[in-house]
């Protein structure tokens, strides 16, 4: 019998932090299979980092602005998370698009998920795209990122009703709560089981 601790995961975070919480609450459980070893962000003073905190979880900072170029804040990125060894990166509203280093070493097993049905509405406004346009669906997506903008591999999509009465905050909120459920799910079961890439298509565990 094989005796594998849980998987690692380093979390990547800019805000508030709701994501990353679902993930540190199903963590407590050991059957999760995973462990959050540290949290990463690209500014400072933000709720999620105070939630890691609290959780005992190490953090590290790195922002944009601090590093001549963005090569170099890609480099600062790739070497805290490297410190870690994780199995799988995850982009928890993370609003930086990685650069090369960083996918060379993590591509495949970086993912985000992403508060739109992609491939539409893309971008940092999902929600208030998806209202504009008058989508009556829209939903989260999980995907494993590539070098595009909201382009990589889909792992797991949900679907959320847009209501006639709802605003971006409300579309938002509704988004949310089915996005970490998913999360929740898809990164124990990929943690646990595994996952494959074939071309477009993510098959998990
Ligand atoms: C998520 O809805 C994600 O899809 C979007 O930003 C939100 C992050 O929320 N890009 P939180 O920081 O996890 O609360």
């Amino acid at each position: 019998m094989t005796t594998r601790g849980p998987s690692k995961l380093v979390v990547l975070i800019s805000g508030s932090g709701s994501n990353l919480q679902a993930l540190l609450d199903a963590c407590a459980d050991p059957a999760y299979g995973a462990q959050v070893v540290a949290v990463g962000a690209d500014r400072d003073r933000i709720a999620g980092l105070d939630r890691a905190t609290a959780a005992g979880v190490p953090v590290f900072v790195h922002k944009v602005a601090d590093y001549p170029d963005r090569v170099a804040w890609d480099l600062a990125l790739t070497q805290s998370v490297r410190e870690y060894e994780p199995d799988l990166v995850i982009s928890a509203g993370f609003l930086k698009l990685v650069g090369k280093a960083f996918l060379a070493e993590y591509g495949g097993r970086y993912i985000n998920t992403h508060n739109a049905l992609l491939p539409s509405f893309p971008g940092i406004h999902g929600p208030r795209d998806a209202l504009a346009y008058g989508v009556k669906i829209s939903g989260a997506t999980l995907f494993v990122v590539d070098d595009g903008v909201d382009t990589g591999q889909i792992i797991a999509q949900v679907a959320v009703p847009v209501l006639d009465d709802d605003t971006e905050e409300t579309l938002t909120e509704r988004i949310k709560e089915a996005e970490r459920a998913q999360l929740v799910e898809y990164v124990g079961r990929m943690a646990r089981n595994g996952w494959t890439i074939s071309g477009r298509k993510v098959t998990v565990g």
